[in-house]
């Protein structure tokens, strides 16, 4: 009983701690403000602000886009024929232009789900700010994001087309050997980013690199 009463205030505590963050936080108000559904809608600004690739893009795969801040900004820069995907393992509140499926991307028929929509035509922008739910235990969180970051390869290795452009988070000490190697082999021009909007005790970063 005393224990069930200190979860609950240790939780209690807690989700205070995290409304003081938001409410202190410019990019969570920025976006009450501008009507996006997430701060990281500024993320993705930021990163195509650097790398200047979603205006001329014609397809788009979003993994992991719930609750839509980078949907709405794949919807906002790119041209208005643009065949938008999101997927994500919880629901996605509907989203004018976009196609929501909802799966998780260790799902064996999902590639093909991916094929089907974009009329098995490879695409030019897969974009991936997937993180796994924290375990509290570091070894399997490592484990969690590389094989992540592993899945995002082989699903941009099946469907993005040959010099599409990747904009996948990864995080900083989760890329070693042998997923480097993979990366190496399948991407040119890798860069890593941190948006301003990323937090700075966040280890998370960007990769931006283009399909060989
Ligand atoms: C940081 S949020 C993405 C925020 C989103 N980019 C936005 O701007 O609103 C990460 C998302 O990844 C999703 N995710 C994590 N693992 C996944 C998996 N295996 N399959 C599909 N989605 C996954 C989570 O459900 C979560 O919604």
């Amino acid at each position: 009983m005393k224990e069930r009463i200190l979860k609950k205030k240790q939780k209690k505590e807690s989700s205070n701690r995290w409304l003081r963050r938001q409410l202190n936080d410019e990019y969570y108000i920025r976006a009450k403000i501008d009507g996006f559904r997430s701060r990281s809608s500024y993320k993705l600004i930021q990163i195509n602000e650097k790398f200047n690739f979603l205006g001329s893009r014609k397809s788009i795969l979003d993994l992991g886009c719930s609750p839509g801040g980078w949907l709405q900004i794949a919807d906002k820069f790119s041209p208005n024929n643009c065949k938008i995907l999101g997927i994500d393992i919880i629901d996605l509140k509907k989203l004018p232009n976009i196609t929501f499926l909802k799966k998780d991307i260790f799902d064996a028929e999902i590639i093909n789900k991916i094929k089907d929509f974009f009329d098995n035509k490879k695409i030019d922008l897969l974009m991936s700010d997937m993180s796994p739910n924290s375990s509290g235990n570091k070894n399997l969180d490592h484990i969690r994001i590389v094989s992540l970051v592993e899945r995002v390869l082989e699903i941009a290795n099946e469907i993005l087309d040959k010099d599409g452009i990747l904009v996948s988070k990864i995080f900083q000490g989760g890329a070693q050997g042998e997923l480097i190697e993979k990366m190496k082999k399948n991407l040119n021009t890798i860069k890593y980013f941190k948006p301003k909007a990323s937090r700075v005790v966040s280890a998370e970063i960007y990769l931006v690199a283009k399909k060989k």
